[in-house]
């Protein structure tokens, strides 16, 4: 693996996710339409991937579309969702050559019927893959993953397999859709705007969060380096004191 200059090998998060922001605002101040800035993205999403994979992150999750961007015009939805479709057929053999294995979280039953097949073709055929884990966060939001979740628990509940006071958090995850990915680590957003917009809320709870004014289309390798140059940087402190870390370093 190639080395990069200023990344410890030994404290690259393993789980990284982006809140891919700003296309339309960049698209406009060129002086053009937002899909623009939308198609734009597609390079900034190959070269996070391929620096993601040069630092040894294990799973990257990338939030493309929230259940809440049903309610943007329907021509950029539209716009969305046909280049989903070219994008996923056209990087996956790609994605399957470098051992990425793709996967989605969000109730992709909803998307159109042409991206749902091109995605669920695209997940089945590199199912095998281990070098890195994609995961695309399509018509998803951490609401909905948490009452998704719930309902699952109660059927289980009502199934007799289990008891209410069993519950604990740890058990809860395991029927968030994200169950099976490594914890969250990492959470950066571009565009300058610092919210979570119902992105991983539940997986969020102790992540470092990064946020950079660059929008989304002008974010390339040298950012996402960045961004974990940052991280590395950070005491994570799990709510114990400075003192306490040091002292078990010692
Ligand atoms: C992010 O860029 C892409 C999606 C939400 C699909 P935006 O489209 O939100 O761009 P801005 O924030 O309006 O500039
Ligand atoms: C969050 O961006 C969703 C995605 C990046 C897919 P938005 O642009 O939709 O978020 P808000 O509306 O500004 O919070
Ligand atoms: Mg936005």
């Amino acid at each position: 693996m190639k080395v990069i200059p200023n990344i410890d090998a030994k404290r690259v998060p393993a789980h990284v996710a982006i809140i891919m922001d700003g296309n339309g605002r960049w698209a406009s101040l060129m002086g053009k339409p937002r899909i623009f800035g939308h198609k734009n993205g597609v390079q900034s999403v190959r070269e996070s991937l391929e620096a993601a994979v040069q630092a040894g992150v294990k799973c990257l999750t990338l939030y493309a579309f929230s259940t809440e961007n049903w309610s943007r015009p329907a021509g950029e939805v539209n716009a969305l969702m046909t280049l989903l479709v070219s994008t996923i057929r056209s990087e996956v053999d790609k994605l399957d050559e470098k051992g990425v294995q793709l996967k989605a979280i969000g109730d992709i039953s909803k998307l159109p019927s042409k991206t749902h097949k091109a995605l669920v073709e695209a997940i089945d055929r590199t199912k095998d893959n281990t070098k890195i884990q994609l995961v695309l966060a399509l018509n998803y939001s951490g609401r909905w993953d948490i009452s998704q979740a719930s309902r699952k628990l109660s059927q289980y509940i009502s199934e007799n397999h289990l008891n209410p006071d069993q519950i604990e958090e740890s058990m809860f995850s395991q029927f968030l859709s994200t169950a099976a990915f490594p914890e969250l680590e990492l959470l950066i957003r571009t565009s300058g705007e610092q919210r979570l917009s119902n992105f991983l809320l539940w997986e969020s709870a102790y992540a470092e969060l990064f946020f950079t004014d660059k929008f989304w289309p002008e974010f390339r390798k040298e950012d996402f380096f960045e961004a974990i140059m940052d991280f590395q940087k950070r005491e994570r402190r799990f709510g114990k004191t400075g003192e306490q870390l040091k002292a078990v370093v010692r």
